[in-house]
């Protein structure tokens, strides 16, 4: 059985990949975005997932106003890096799973949630730059990727809680699939930022910081912000933060929240950054760690796992 162990929120702020393609990563503005995410790094070099579900939204790269599919799935062998404007961004190419992502539309789309399904997509900066924040820049990325592209720029984009309900059935989906991959899946985008009107440059700290606690402890809460209030708190682009709750919708209902990080500004955007860990996974470290040497130390171990199961 294939399963998804954690859930990574990032924001996908174009300047930060530009910084990374043109080597401003150890300049002083720079580096207090980056070092956000030295421990990140880590935390995924150790965890080292079969595959990476990205759900990240599409800037006009791949589909242009023309088209603007709600739900995208990515269910090609591989997604070449999108010319933005400036040429494609030097990062590998993207390879795919199609198995699992062709499983994964099969059983949301029975399930009652409409996805395009994409066998040719490029992929842009609100993909490759998570990848890079959490993988580095290697030669190849070390695990297939299934994106999933949301529209959140053309009105209306998905609520919350259809978001959220989208990845409740997206785990449905990995869990029934006969493979045995470890799945981590990404929410990208946001924090809050406005990029244009007289509210040009907005950031809510306040707002941001409590949406973050929230996704940890009461993502409910979050499936029932309705748009409006995205807008007025967060910015016109802090809509993008509804694919934040497709992400937590994959995972348990309780979660540890083993890092995060929350800098302002990059560009001129808040950076938010969380790693969840379903506690399947903290409860199955725990099975591993060595016998107790102590009747108490044997009696904290079981009430550890118990309740990291429960
Ligand atoms: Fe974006």
């Amino acid at each position: 059985m294939a399963r998804i162990i954690a859930g990574v929120a990032s924001s996908h702020v174009p300047a930060i990949g530009a910084a990374i393609d043109n080597k401003q990563t150890e300049e002083p503005y720079w580096k207090r975005v980056f070092s956000g995410f030295d421990k990140s790094k880590e935390w995924m070099a150790k965890t080292r997932p079969d595959v990476a579900i990205v759900v990240y939204n599409d800037h006009a790269s791949a589909f242009s106003v023309e088209i603007v599919p709600t739900f995208a799935l990515g269910c090609a062998a591989e997604f070449p890096p999108a010319d933005e404007g400036w040429g494609p961004r030097p990062v590998p190419v993207v390879k795919g799973h199609p198995e699992l992502a062709s499983h994964i539309a099969q059983s949301v789309i029975l399930d009652e949630f409409d996805l395009t399904i994409c066998n040719k997509m490029e992929v842009d900066h609100g993909l490759t730059v998570p990848m890079n924040l959490l993988f580095g820049s290697p030669k190849e990325w070390p695990c297939p990727v299934i994106p999933l592209a949301v529209n959140v720029v053309l009105y209306p984009p998905p609520t919350g809680h259809r978001c959220f309900m989208l990845g409740r059935a997206i785990r449905k989906a990995v869990e029934s699939y006969p493979g045995d991959l470890n799945v981590v899946i990404f929410g990208t985008g946001g924090m809050s930022h406005q990029i244009s009107g007289p509210r040009a440059g907005l950031i809510n700290s306040k707002f941001d910081k409590a949406f973050l606690d929230n996704l940890t402890k009461d993502p409910k809460k979050l499936t029932r912000i309705p748009h409006l209030e995205y807008m007025r708190e967060a910015g016109a682009e802090g809509i993008e933060m509804v694919m934040w709750l497709i992400m937590r919708g994959a995972l348990d209902d309780e979660v540890d929240e083993v890092y995060r990080f929350y800098t302002v500004p990059a560009s001129n955007t808040a950076v938010g950054h969380i790693i969840l860990e379903n506690r399947r996974r903290a409860a199955k470290k725990a099975k591993r760690v060595s016998p107790p040497k102590t009747k108490r130390a044997a009696h904290v171990a079981r009430q550890f796992v118990r309740r990291s199961a429960s």
